[in-house]
């Protein structure tokens, strides 16, 4: 069943909690973008956000993470972005929520799973049960998931690497099967879209799915 922070009904103040997911260049910055500027349009009061790194804190967190030079233990890095997760539930996402504006996010819980998870190895199981404690169990009411192979996705991410996006190919793909078990997993929360088409051809199908879950 979908949690709902706060049902919208059409003509009253809506408020909902969605997140953008997927790998590095896969295309969730550009399409969060176009979301965001779509809802303007409509008069749909939204507000935009990232992890890590939207609260004073996390922007600290975030160049730990990030750009850090030193060796980094896995469950270091997971403790880091839950730890920046925590700060931005409580003093970013719910009060946005309450002022009722939609939240888009880019990236939340299914990130830590996919990449420590997923990618790194740390056990997925753990991982929620971690990700539960951090957000208070608070859970996106939709999740996007930009699904693109993992090639196509390298070549789209800039020269600049920061420390996750210098990993290799095999690092990548096992976060793609990640999302799309993820996807698999929790069907009403997660939808997939093919984002190996053209940027205009991946809003329309980002938009599909989003006017469908808000006129539901
Ligand atoms: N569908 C697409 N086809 C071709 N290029 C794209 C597409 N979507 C995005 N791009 C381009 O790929 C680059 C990465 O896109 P974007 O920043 O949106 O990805 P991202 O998923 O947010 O990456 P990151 O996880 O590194 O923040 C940008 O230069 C963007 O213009
Ligand atoms: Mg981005």
């Amino acid at each position: 069943m979908r949690l709902c922070y706060n049902r919208i009904e059409r003509g009253k103040k809506v408020s909902y909690f969605i997140t953008f997911e997927g790998a590095d260049g896969c295309g969730k910055t550009t399409q969060l973008n176009n979301i965001s500027k779509m809802l303007t349009d409509m008069n749909i009061e939204n507000v935009t956000t990232r992890e890590p790194g939207a609260t004073p804190l996390g922007v600290e967190l975030r160049k730990i993470l990030l750009h850090y030079e030193g060796p980094v233990a896995d469950e270091c890095e997971t403790f880091l972005y839950l730890a920046d997760r925590a700060q931005h539930v409580q003093n970013f996402i719910k009060p946005s929520l309450k002022e009722g504006k939609i939240v888009l996010c880019d990236r939340y819980t299914d990130s830590t799973v996919a990449y420590q998870g997923y990618g790194r190895g740390v056990s997925v199981e753990k991982l929620n049960y971690l990700n539960d404690i951090a957000t208070n169990s608070f859970k996106p009411d939709l999740t996007i998931v930009f699904d693109v192979d993992s090639e196509t996705a390298q070549t789209r991410v800039g020269k600049e690497k920061d420390r996750l996006e210098s990993e290799g190919i095999e690092f990548y793909k096992k976060i793609r099967f990640g999302y799309l078990k993820m996807a698999e997993n929790e069907p009403d929360r997660i939808k997939v879209v093919d984002a190996s088409k053209s940027i205009d051809e991946v809003f329309e199908q980002t938009k599909a799915i989003i006017l469908g879950f808000l006129n539901k």
